[in-house]
């Protein structure tokens, strides 16, 4: 049984048992031709997106929407064996029979960030969160790895399920399970901070000879990550009564996905759910 620690609330208490989770693991890219495609890619960055990052706090961008030649770069980056193969030693306590890693390109993100406390979608960096709420789902793991392309290290990231912290500096990168690890950043808020620029991919992990559930995997995390993004992006500095309602329940639910992941699913359908039954009633009653 978990005792608690003095200071911590019941969001922060470990939600799964440690051989569930794949445990956060960092790393650097340190050859020249490695960094050579890192220094290419924030180059490329900087200058397609330069008004942009004038403007806007945070700027999230599928990869698969950018051109040809900058996904071939990050394509070396995620395949890279660095990555890998650490992400195959660490997979072995959970999958002893054998596992199979497969990247989920279509979810892979870049992400310019500057860290903002605005109560919007991006307020979650300096939360407690999860990233995904499928913890309660066996046998598959979600690893996203950080590429930190871009960054000065004035910030630090804390893994807390793992006990790993580590203030990110170009060519770094950080390895977390996506719906186990419980995590959020530190650091002084300054917001005339330098961007910084890094990658989000993912990588779905499944048991060997397991295809149907690695399929029936793939979709559910598919979904939410579509949903969850889409509301984080539609809500992120929010100046319209909407994107402040939207903002408001992406703090709400990720706050209730602390304390259980199945509270931010029920509460959806518990209102569709009661719409569905005022509709019902108001039927039953205007024909009888
Ligand atoms: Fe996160």
């Amino acid at each position: 049984m978990n005792s608690m620690l003095a200071g911590e609330s019941a969001e922060s208490q470990p939600q799964v048992q440690a051989a569930q989770r794949f445990p956060a693991t960092v790393g650097r890219f340190d050859a020249p031709a490695d960094r050579a495609v890192i220094d290419g890619l924030v180059r490329w960055v900087e200058e397609r997106y330069r008004e942009d990052l004038l403007k806007r706090p945070s700027k999230h961008v599928y990869v698969r929407t950018l051109p040809g030649p900058v996904i071939e770069r990050i394509d070396r980056l995620r395949d890279s064996p660095l990555i890998r193969s650490l992400i195959a030693a660490r997979v072995v306590a959970q999958f002893p029979g054998g596992s199979v890693i497969a990247p989920m390109k279509h979810t892979d993100e870049l992400y310019v960030s500057h860290y903002n406390k605005d109560r919007g979608g991006d307020q979650g960096l300096f939360d407690r969160h999860y990233d995904g709420n499928l913890r309660f789902l066996p046998g598959s793991v979600v690893v996203r790895a950080l590429i930190y392309l871009q960054s000065d290290a004035t910030y630090k990231v804390v893994f807390h399920d793992s006990r790993v912290e580590k203030a990110f500096a170009t060519y770094d990168f950080g390895l977390l399970d996506f719906h186990r690890e419980l995590h959020w950043v530190e650091g002084q808020y300054n917001p005339a901070d330098r961007q910084r620029i890094l990658l989000k991919c993912n990588y779905l992990v499944t048991r060997r000879n397991a295809a149907l559930l690695g399929r029936a995997t793939l979709a559910a995390n598919t979904g939410v990550f579509y949903v969850v993004k889409a509301a984080m992006e539609y809500s992120k500095s929010p100046t319209t009564p909407p994107q402040i309602v939207v903002g408001l329940l992406c703090n709400l639910f990720r706050r209730l996905n602390n304390v259980h992941p199945l509270i931010p699913l029920a509460i959806p359908l518990a209102f569709i759910g009661a719409v569905v039954a005022a509709f019902g009633w108001a039927i039953g009653h205007l024909t009888t």
